[in-house]
C-alpha cells in the first residue's frame, strides 16, 4: 500500500508548499474548492516529480469530506493529513470564516480519525490571531458543543461574534475559530492516542502566502512588533509542518507549535497597534 498525504488548502501558499516536501516520499492529495487552482499547483507538484492528484472538497461540508476520505482510504495507508485550508477576515463574511476555519476542522478531525491508523498523524492550521485575540472575546465554555452538537456550537460562536460592530466581526470570527482549532486538537490528543494517532496544531504569524498578500496591510502592523522583522518564507513554516507529520516527530502531540517570528512575545496588542 502507498503512504498517502492528504492536504487541504493543497492548491496554494502553505499547502502546496508542504505537498513539495511530503510529496518526495507520498502520494500526495490537495484538496481545495477552486479547481483551476488546483490544477495549477498539480503542474508545479508534477514538474518536480511528485506523484499528486487533486479533490475537489470544500471542508465547512460534512458529506464533502466523507467523499474525500473514502477516496484517500482507497488510494492507500494515510500517513498524515495536513489540514492547512482556511479563510482569513478579507476573505469573506464572519460566518463563512467561522465554517470554514472551526466547522471545516471538526469535519477534518472527526471524519479522518474514523479511517486513520496507527502511526499516522493529523497537523491542523491554525493562527497566531489564537493568541493575539483578547481572550475576554473567546466563548472557551462554548467549544465542548463542537462534539456533541455542531449546529449549537455554530449558534454559541456567531452570537459570540455577533456581539461586536458588523465591520470586525469578520476579525473576530477568525480569532475565535483559530482560537478553537488550538484547543480542538489539543483536546482530540488523547482519543487520538488509543489509536496511535498524533494530532496537533500549527500556529503560524505572517507568512509570504496569497492570503499574506490579502491581509497585507494588518500583516505591515504588526512585523514591526515581531523579533524577526520580516514576512515568514512559505518554506520555514512547510518545512516544520513536514518534519511534524514525520515519524521524527513520533512523541509530539497535543500541542501547538507558535511560529510567528516573535510576534506574540512582544507583548503587541492588535487593537491597539502598540506594545502593552
Ligand atoms: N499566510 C499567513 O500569513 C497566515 C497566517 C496565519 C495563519 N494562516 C493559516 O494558514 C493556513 C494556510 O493559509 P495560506 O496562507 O497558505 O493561504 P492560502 O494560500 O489562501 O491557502 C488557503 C487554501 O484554503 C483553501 N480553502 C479555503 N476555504 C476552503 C474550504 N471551505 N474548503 C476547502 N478548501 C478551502 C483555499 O482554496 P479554495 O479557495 O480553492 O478552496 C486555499 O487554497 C490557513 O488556515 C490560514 O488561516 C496563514
Amino acid at each position: 500500500m502507498r503512504k498517502v498525504c492528504v492536504i487541504t488548502g493543497g492548491g496554494s501558499g502553505m499547502g502546496l508548499a508542504t505537498a513539495k516536501i511530503i510529496g518526495k516520499d507520498n502520494y500526495i492529495i490537495i484538496v481545495g474548492r477552486t479547481i483551476k487552482k488546483l490544477e495549477k499547483a498539480l503542474e508545479e507538484l508534477r514538474a518536480e516529480g511528485i506523484e499528486a492528484e487533486a479533490f475537489a472538497c470544500d471542508i465547512s461540508d460534512e458529506a464533502s469530506v466523507n467523499k474525500l476520505a473514502a477516496h484517500a482510504k482507497e488510494i492507500g495507508t494515510i500517513s498524515s493529513v495536513i489540514h492547512a485550508a482556511g479563510m482569513s477576515p478579507h476573505m469573506g463574511e464572519a460566518v463563512t470564516i467561522m465554517e470554514a476555519n472551526a466547522l471545516g476542522t471538526i469535519n477534518i478531525n472527526e471524519v479522518f480519525y474514523k479511517v486513520m491508523e496507527k502511526g499516522s498523524c493529523i497537523i491542523d492550521v491554525s493562527s497566531m490571531s489564537a493568541y493575539l485575540t483578547p481572550k475576554f472575546i473567546m466563548p472557551k465554555g462554548s467549544y465542548k458543543y463542537s462534539r456533541t452538537n455542531k449546529e449549537i456550537f455554530m449558534k454559541k460562536m456567531m452570537a459570540r461574534v455577533n456581539l461586536f460592530p458588523k465591520k470586525v466581526r469578520s476579525g473576530v470570527a477568525y480569532g475565535i475559530s483559530k482560537n478553537f482549532v488550538t484547543w480542538y486538537a489539543k483536546t482530540d490528543a488523547a482519543k487520538f492516542g488509543q489509536k496511535g494517532i498524533r494530532v496537533l496544531s500549527i500556529s503560524p504569524g505572517s507568512f509570504e502566502t496569497p492570503m499574506g498578500e490579502v491581509e497585507k496591510d494588518e500583516v505591515e502592523n504588526l512585523i514591526k512588533f515581531c523579533a524577526i522583522k520580516r514576512l515568514g518564507h512559505v518554506e520555514e513554516i512547510a518545512n516544520l509542518m513536514a518534519f511534524c507529520a514525520s515519524d521524527k516527530a513520533g512523541y509530539l502531540t497535543g500541542v501547538d507549535i507558535l511560529c510567528d517570528g516573535g510576534c506574540v512575545a512582544s507583548g503587541c496588542n492588535p487593537l491597539k497597534m502598540k506594545q502593552s
